[in-house]
């Protein structure tokens, strides 16, 4: 079964076997034929955030249960619930449609609501673990549905328990939002503030909050339908005050923010950038001329070479920062 179409990096990859999945039936039933339960299994949405490095030998299970629900609220929050096979951006804006704010500074990050809670998907200032409630999702080991709580996701940066081993057996059915009743804006990122500020709003409701975040990106990253890419390629990553301070003694131009902990995120795309990548090719893949963050498949590359292409950004950025850039993507 061929997979272009199913990874927005664009990559020519087939799998063994694939099935939609449309309810935690097909997983049952899966698991009860030997031969499709014992091959490798691939749990694909939106297929955003992936790198097919070769054909897949194993069985994809594309999650397509559709479906939204308002479940109710409380003093504090509406609660909300979308199948897995939901795009998130539809999902984002059918709720402020529904006249529920919350999830407007996510606007416009591709991919499915069934894969969004396993790398915790964030945007200017907001991540899904601040507006998450509860997730449903089937053991393919024990054949159990269960449910997980915001504490048992263990949310952090770009990680979840489903990037530690969970991810191997459970499969995400559904997620379950609580939405705030006392909403505030979250306009602190200064891409926000000045687009609004150009927008002559200085008062924005959750609309207006989602409409710049839609102008900021489409300005800033490819659109997949257009330019296969998989959003930021590798992680901001953290390093220690002392590691921090030692770069921008050396880089006075230092991108970097100071975290809860007293650690520094550092801005990978000003890194790559500073290495003169931005908007270079190597074979048929590249670096993006708009973000440096964010590697491209200009028309037919491999997925081997979008991993040399990266691989060759890695050993710069060490080389001249000392920084190791982790991936974001999973590699398949
Ligand atoms: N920068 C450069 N050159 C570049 C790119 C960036 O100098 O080519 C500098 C910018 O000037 C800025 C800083 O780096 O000072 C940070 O750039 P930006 O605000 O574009 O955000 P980012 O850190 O590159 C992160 C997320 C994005 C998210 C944005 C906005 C990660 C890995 N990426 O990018 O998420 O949309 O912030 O919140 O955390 C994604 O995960 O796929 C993604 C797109």
């Amino acid at each position: 079964h061929p997979l272009d179409k199913l990874n927005t990096f664009g990559i020519a990859a087939r799998a063994h076997a694939f099935l939609p999945v449309a309810s935690a039936d097909t997983l049952r039933r899966v698991r009860e034929a030997d031969e499709l339960a014992r091959l490798p299994r691939l749990v694909l949405g939106g297929g955003s955030n992936l790198l097919l490095t070769r054909d897949f030998p194993g069985l994809v299970l594309h999650m397509c249960g559709k479906g939204i629900e308002l479940l109710g609220s409380d003093d504090t929050a509406t609660y909300v619930r979308a199948a897995a096979g939901e795009s998130w951006h539809g999902f984002t804006q059918q709720t402020l449609a529904l006249g529920l704010p919350g999830l407007e500074n996510l606007s416009l990050i591709p991919g499915s609501v069934g894969a969004a809670p396993i790398q915790n998907i964030g945007a200017y200032g907001m991540e899904i673990k601040d507006r998450f409630h509860e997730l449903t999702a089937f053991d393919m080991e024990t054949g159990r549905v269960f449910t997980l709580n915001r504490e048992a996701c263990r949310f952090g940066y770009r990680d979840s328990v489903f990037k530690h081993g969970l991810g191997e057996h459970a499969v995400i059915l559904d997620v379950t939002f609580a939405l705030p009743k006392q909403w505030q804006p979250n306009t602190r990122y200064a891409d926000v503030t000045q687009e609004l500020e150009a927008r002559g709003i200085a008062e924005p409701s959750a609309r207006d909050v989602s409409d710049a975040i839609i102008a900021i990106r489409s300005r800033k990253l490819p659109d997949p339908a257009r330019i296969g890419n998989a959003g930021s390629f590798f992680k901001n990553p953290v390093v220690a005050a002392e590691v921090r301070h030692a770069l921008a003694e050396r880089h006075p131009q230092l991108v970097s923010y100071v975290q809860p902990d007293g650690s520094f995120k550092l801005a990978a795309g000003w890194l790559i950038d500073q290495c003169g990548w931005k908007g270079r090719k190597m074979g048929r893949a590249g670096v993006y001329e708009r973000q440096a963050l964010v590697l491209v498949n200009h028309g037919g590359a491999s997925g081997a070479e979008v991993e040399a292409l990266a691989r060759a950004i890695q050993d710069d950025v060490r080389e001249r920062f000392g920084v190791m850039l982790e991936p974001e993507p999973v590699f398949v």
